[in-house]
């Protein structure tokens, strides 16, 4: 009895090992053959792995879909990765500590809920024909990219561009981030372009080139501009960010300007920008709820609209700002516009910020001292050190 079902055991085991179209749990290919077998599945029902032992191209050829993740990490062997007919991932594409993976062939790919991508030192380019339009989240951390070309989202919740050192650019057609976006470490002269970007919750640059956001409408919560290398940012469109927008040691900024933006719901920030004159990229600003915070080495500073600050008002430079000073210091007496402490001092050797917590030192030669607000000042959504997905989380919770 046993004889009779010999014959077609045998010859499966003559291809490769069958392997099913569906599997809860989550099917691992070892080598070149386990991938070919899943041919056949026009839709993988569950999710695939690559073994960590792998040492063979892994071409997952004939899948249309997978409904899981495609995962490969610490696959330390694998050259190349592949799959000629696969349009959907519906959960994560994991790609992590593949250290030869130079080949990343998906001509047909466009719909993935999840890119997270870390630690790929031989992955210099996509070969990504129809290109991923749609992702809820976005990785991709510590790459050789040269290029994003394949990767163009219309929308996506969060997104981390970071440590990839020969990324020269990263444009796509975004037109809305609905939780986070960030972009920092990559190549020297990288360029972030965003040409119909309207809203974003939380966008933060920090070592760009350049940033282009001319659709940009409105920010829900904050933006930041960190360490970053261009000599004019300019958000021509924006009306209005609900936290706080900050400007911190952009050394070779000459000009900021926003022309439209009359409401800031946080703090706003213009610190360290050491080449920065004049600041007078804020004309129609009318509220800023959190504090207003200039220091740097700046002469002259224009706020022609200026009527409401809840927070302290700061301005401190290395330069005599005397004029600055006798303009804006009515507006913190009868006038009612500045609510929170009012500093304003030219001449400093060493400009601080609004201190916020306790107890910090003052600087000497104050007109009096940067005191704390209850008022945010412009928290840095700062994420040095965390990566990738968790890097979001944390920095959205102000875990770090
Ligand atoms: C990576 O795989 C190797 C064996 O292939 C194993 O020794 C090592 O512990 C794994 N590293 C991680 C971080 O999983
Ligand atoms: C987000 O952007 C996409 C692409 O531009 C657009 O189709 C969609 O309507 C936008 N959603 C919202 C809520 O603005
Ligand atoms: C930087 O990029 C710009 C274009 O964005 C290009 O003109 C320039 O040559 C690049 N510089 C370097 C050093 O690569
Ligand atoms: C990148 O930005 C971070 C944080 O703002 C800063 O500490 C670092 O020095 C910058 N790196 C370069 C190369 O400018
Ligand atoms: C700027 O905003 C206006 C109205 O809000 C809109 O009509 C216009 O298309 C926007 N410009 C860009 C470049 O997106
Ligand atoms: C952000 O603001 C835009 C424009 O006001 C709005 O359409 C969008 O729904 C807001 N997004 C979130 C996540 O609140
Ligand atoms: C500005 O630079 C000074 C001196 O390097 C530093 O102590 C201070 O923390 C910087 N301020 C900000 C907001 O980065």
């Amino acid at each position: 009895m046993a004889a009779r079902y010999l014959v077609p055991a045998l010859a499966v085991a003559g291809r490769a090992v069958a392997q099913s179209c569906s599997n809860a749990a989550t099917t691992t290919i070892q080598n070149a053959g386990d991938a070919s077998a899943l041919a056949s599945c026009t839709t993988f029902s569950g999710s695939i792995a690559i073994a960590t032992g792998t040492t063979d191209s892994i071409a997952i050829n004939g899948v249309q879909s997978i409904t899981g993740s495609l995962v490969a990490t610490n696959v330390t062997q694998m050259t190349q990765l592949s799959a000629d007919s696969l349009t959907t991932i519906g959960a994560s594409f994991t790609l992590a500590d593949l250290t030869i993976l130079s080949t990343l062939n998906f001509p047909r790919l466009s719909d993935v809920e999840t890119i997270d991508w870390e630690a790929l030192p031989a992955l210099q380019g996509l070969s990504f024909t129809t290109g991923v339009q749609t992702a809820n989240a976005l990785s991709i951390v510590n790459t050789q990219l040269n290029t994003l070309d394949g990767i163009n989202l219309q929308t996506v919740d969060t997104m981390v561009i970071s440590n990839n050192p020969y990324l020269e650019d990263v444009t796509m057609q975004l037109g809305n981030v609905s939780t986070s976006m960030l972009i920092y470490a990559n190549g020297r002269n990288v360029s972030a372009i965003f040409p119909n970007l309207e809203w974003a919750a939380t966008l933060v640059f920090r070592n760009v080139s350049a940033v282009s956001i001319p659709s940009l409408a409105s920010v829900n919560n904050s933006m930041g501009f960190y360490s970053n290398f261009f000599d004019t940012i300019a958000a021509p469109n924006l009306t209005s960010v609900g936290g706080s927008l900050s400007f911190v040691s952009n050394t070779d900024v000459t000009k900021i300007s926003f022309p439209e933006l009359t409401t800031v719901g946080g703090g706003l920030q213009v610190a360290n920008n050491t080449a920065l004159e004049t600041i007078d990229g804020f004309p129609d600003v009318k509220t800023v709820s959190g504090a207003l915070d200039f220091n740097g080495a700046f002469t002259s500073v224009m706020l022609p609209e200026l009527a409401d600050v809840k927070g302290a008002f700061n301005l401190q430079s290395t330069k005599n700002i005397d004029t600055a000073c006798s303009h804006f210091e009515p507006l913190s007496g009868e006038n009612n516009v500045i609510k929170g402490t009012y500093t304003c001092s030219g001449e400093e050797a060493s400009p601080s910020g609004v201190t916020t917590g306790s107890g910090s030192g003052s600087s000497s030669g104050s007109s009096s001292s940067a005191s704390s607000t209850a008022s945010s000042s412009a928290n840095a959504v700062y994420i040095s050190g965390a990566s990738g997905l968790m890097g979001v989380v944390a920095a959205i919770f102000g875990m770090l």
